[in-house]
């Protein structure tokens, strides 16, 4: 009797640790207060989080596409990747729950973070979870992940930050420490343009190329009508439900690099469609177009 209540007890001891290494594997870099007991905290300070997957995700249309993965944490990282996806649908300017209007555009993360992350050439979200905390240029200081998302949050979707304990932030965290395996791709810079980067050049490159998709004024083509919170089939370029100027996508470097190998949608990024010349030409096209001003302090 006494062997089986020990036995009994390990069992239980051994529950708690995988409960709090899983604890750890989810909010292993928030400081929030913790929601599972602090004995079992303390026994997984020791431990390891378990690996996330080496492989590299591929959520496109061509791939196996996302599946949540089964445990505890598989509804939270499913409602990561549906923030990521449908962020519109989600926390956009729209929702009908008021409280939930973080995003101040009806644009997804994926909009330029193609695949759900997971294009290479796109900015991709893979493997960049345990790059944070980190040196960030623009504000001068090491930054937090959560910073980051709230980087895009304010800028590429014109909002406002997501306060640190909500569930969406949870769920953005716990999306990307499930893509975190691989180790991260960056693109380097686009090089300079053959020739000085010309608008009126750019503006037959958008007409020709350019406006099919995303429309002869900018403004792009929603799936259903104006403020129905569905988004775009295509996104707006410019205008006011665009990201804003603080916003990476209005930088030439990033936006040129993008450009030239993630467009027109589709295309074979190891062979532009565009000319380099025609991605600085369009860029510089685009640069002269309207957007909302970024405002620091929000
Ligand atoms: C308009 C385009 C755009 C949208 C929309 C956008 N981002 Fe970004 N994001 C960028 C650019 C550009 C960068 C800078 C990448 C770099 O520095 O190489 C970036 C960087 C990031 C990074 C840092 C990546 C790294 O390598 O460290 C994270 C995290 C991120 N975005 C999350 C998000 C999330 C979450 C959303 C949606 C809420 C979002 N982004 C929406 C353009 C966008
Ligand atoms: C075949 C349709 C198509 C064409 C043509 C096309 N795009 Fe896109 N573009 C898209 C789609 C779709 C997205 C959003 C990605 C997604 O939803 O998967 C996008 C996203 C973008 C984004 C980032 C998101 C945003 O709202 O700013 C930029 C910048 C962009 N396109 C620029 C261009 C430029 C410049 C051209 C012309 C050289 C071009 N695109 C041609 C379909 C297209």
């Amino acid at each position: 009797m006494k062997d089986r209540r020990k036995i009994l007890s390990l069992g239980y001891l051994g529950l708690a640790i995988v409960v709090a290494i899983v604890f750890v594997a989810i909010y292993g870099i928030d400081r929030r207060p913790a929601p599972t007991p602090a004995p079992a905290l303390s026994a997984a300070k020791t431990a390891e989080p378990p690996p996330a997957s080496t492989a590299w995700p591929d959520y496109s249309s061509n791939g196996f596409g996302f599946v949540a993965p089964a445990g505890p944490d598989g509804a939270l990282i499913g409602s990561g990747y549906e923030l990521i996806t449908r962020t519109f649908a989600v926390i956009g300017p729209d929702v009908a729950d008021a409280d939930k209007r973080f995003a101040g555009n009806n644009l997804a993360c994926q909009s330029c973070h193609l695949d759900a992350g997971t294009k290479r050439t796109a900015l991709p979200l893979v493997g960049i979870f345990g790059t944070y905390p980190k040196y960030s240029a623009r504000s001068g200081r090491v930054i937090s992940l959560a910073e980051r998302i709230d980087e895009c949050m304010t800028r590429s979707m014109n909002g406002r930050a997501l306060p640190p304990s909500s569930p969406e932030m949870a769920g953005f965290l716990a999306y990307l420490r499930f893509l975190s395996g691989p180790e991260p791709v960056r693109q380097s810079p686009a090089p300079s343009p053959p020739e000085q980067a010309n608008v009126a050049r750019g503006e037959e490159v958008y007409g020709s190329i350019c406006a099919a998709c995303h429309q002869p004024n900018g403004m792009g083509l929603r799936w259903g009508s104006a403020a129905d919170g569905r988004g775009y089939r295509f996104p707006p370029l410019w205008g006011p439900d665009s990201f804003n100027d603080g916003a990476g996508m209005d930088r030439y470097e990033r936006a040129v690099g993008f450009i030239l190998h993630n467009m027109p949608r589709g295309v074979d990024p190891a062979h532009p469609q565009l000319t380099l010349q025609q991605a600085w030409d369009v860029t510089a096209f685009l640069q002269t177009k309207p957007r909302p001003h970024y405002e620091p302090v929000r």
